[in-house]
C-alpha cells in the first residue's frame, strides 16, 4: 500500500521531493502555461508546515546534455512568486555542491534538471544512491512522469521511506474513480495527432465509455477506414487496420464512436484562409485542420448530456489559430455542464486552454499526458508501484 504524506508524520525532516516541473515554454523560453508548478504547490506547503526542509528533483525537456535551453532557472523565478516568502536556492550541480549543509527548516533547494546527468534516465542504482543520502525521506508528487523508470522515481525509493504527494494522491484518485465508478453517460473526447500512442487508450475506453468522440490528426485514421478520401491531411496508411479493428470491436461493445461529419480544411497548415465541408468532400488538396461546425454541434450536444468526461488531445490543428476554434469550442461545452465530471490531461491540450475561468469550472485538471493515458490503460504506473 503507498502511504501519502497526509496520512503520516514528516517533521524535522529533510524531504527529497520529485515533482513534474516539464513545463511548456514559449519560443523565447518563458512559461507559456505554469499548471504543473501551479498543481505542486499543495504538497511543498504542506510538507514546510512541519519544519521539514525540502529538496525539489525535476526535470525538463529530454536534454542529452547540459544546456541553458532546459536549465529549470526559469521555473525557480516562477516558483519564487508563487513562494514568496519561502527561501529558494537554486543548485546549480549538486553532485559538485549539494548546498545542504546551509538548509534550515522551512526553505527549499531546487536542483538543476536532473536530466542533465545520464544516472537518471539509465536508472543507475549508483546515482539514485548519490541522491538519497540527501535526505531523510522520498516523497514522489510527480504524477505527470510517473510512467517513466528514471533514477529519481523508481530507484530513489528503494533507499528511502517513501510516500506520495498530494498531487499525486489527487490524480490516483480522481482517475481511478473515473475507471471504476463513472456517472453515466461517460463521454470520453480523444485527440491529438499519433493514433499509435492512443491506441491502448482508445481500447480501454471502448469498454468503458458510452460515447467515443474523436478529431484531430487520429480522427483522420478513422476517416480514411470508413472509406472516406483525406486528401492532404495527416495519415499513417499503416494504422488503418488498427482503426478497422477498433470500430468493429466499438459496435460489439456498443461504445458510440463518433468520427467528424464536416472539417475545417485549408490548402496548408499556415494557412489563413480555411473553408468548411462535408466529410465526404475532401479534395485532394486539402488538409483537414479542425472539426467543423456540425460535428461541434454533434459533439456538444453529447457533452451537454454527460455525467463524466474525460479529454485528452485537441481535435485542431491548434498551433494556428484559424484552426483552434474547435478545441475552444469543446473547452466552452464542458465548462458549461456543470452536473458532469470533467477530467481534462494532456500537455497540448492544457496548452489550448484560451480562458484561465475554465480551470476553475473542470473538476479535475491531469497533469499527466502520457501518465494519463498509461494509468487509465493499466490502473497503476511504475513509479507508483515503486512506493509501496
Ligand atoms: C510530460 O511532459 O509528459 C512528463 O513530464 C514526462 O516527460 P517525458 O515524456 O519527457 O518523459
Amino acid at each position: 500500500m503507498i502511504k501519502f504524506i497526509d496520512e503520516v508524520k514528516i517533521k524535522n525532516k529533510t524531504v527529497l521531493l520529485r515533482v513534474d516541473f516539464n513545463v511548456s515554454l514559449n519560443p523565447n523560453l518563458t512559461i507559456a502555461d505554469d499548471v504543473r508548478i501551479r498543481q505542486s504547490l499543495p504538497t511543498i506547503e504542506y510538507l514546510l508546515k512541519d519544519n521539514n526542509k525540502i529538496i525539489i528533483i525535476a526535470h525538463l525537456n529530454n536534454p542529452k546534455k547540459r544546456d541553458h535551453t532546459d536549465s529549470l532557472i526559469r521555473v525557480k523565478s516562477r516558483l519564487a512568486e508563487y513562494l514568496h516568502t519561502k527561501k529558494i536556492t537554486f543548485v546549480e550541480d549538486f553532485l559538485k555542491n549539494p548546498h545542504t549543509q546551509n538548509l534550515k527548516p522551512g526553505e527549499i533547494l531546487l536542483f538543476e534538471n536532473i536530466r542533465f546527468y545520464p544516472g537518471e534516465k539509465k536508472n543507475d542504482p549508483e546515482f539514485a544512491k548519490q541522491l538519497s543520502v540527501l535526505g531523510d525521506v522520498y516523497v514522489n508528487d510527480a504524477f505527470g512522469v510517473s510512467h517513466r523508470k528514471d533514477a529519481s522515481l523508481v530507484g530513489l525509493p528503494k533507499f528511502l521511506p517513501s510516500y506520495g504527494g498530494l498531487l499525486l494522491k489527487k490524480e490516483i484518485t480522481m482517475l481511478s474513480m473515473l475507471m471504476k465508478n463513472p456517472k453515466k453517460p461517460f463521454v470520453a473526447i480523444i485527440g491529438g495527432k499519433k493514433i499509435t500512442t492512443k491506441i491502448k487508450f482508445i481500447d480501454k475506453l471502448e469498454t468503458k465509455a458510452d460515447f467515443l468522440l474523436l478529431g484531430g490528426g487520429l480522427a483522420n485514421t478513422f476517416v480514411a477506414a470508413e472509406g472516406h478520401g483525406l486528401g492532404n491531411s495527416f495519415m499513417k496508411k499503416e494504422d488503418v487496420v488498427v482503426a478497422k479493428h477498433i470500430l468493429s470491436l466499438a459496435r460489439k461493445e456498443h461504445t458510440r464512436f463518433v468520427l467528424p461529419k464536416d472539417a475545417v480544411v485549408a490548402k496548408g497548415l499556415d494557412s489563413k484562409i480555411s473553408e468548411v465541408k462535408k466529410i465526404n468532400e475532401i479534395d485532394k488538396k486539402d488538409h483537414i485542420l479542425d472539426i467543423g461546425p456540425e460535428t461541434q454541434a454533434e459533439f456538444g450536444k453529447i457533452i451537454e448530456e454527460a455525467g463524466t468526461i474525460v479529454w485528452n488531445g485537441p481535435v485542431g490543428y491548434i498551433e494556428n489559430p484559424v484552426f483552434k476554434r474547435g478545441t475552444d469550442f469543446l473547452y466552452y461545452s464542458i465548462t458549461e455542464n456543470t452536473k458532469a465530471i470533467s477530467i481534462v490531461g494532456g500537455g497540448d491540450t492544457l496548452a489550448a486552454i484560451a480562458k484561465k475561468e475554465y480551470l476553475d469550472k473542470i473538476t479535475h485538471i491531469s497533469t499527466g499526458g502520457g501518465a494519463m493515458l498509461e494509468f487509465i490503460e493499466n490502473g497503476t504506473l511504475p513509479a507508483i508501484e515503486a512506493l509501496k
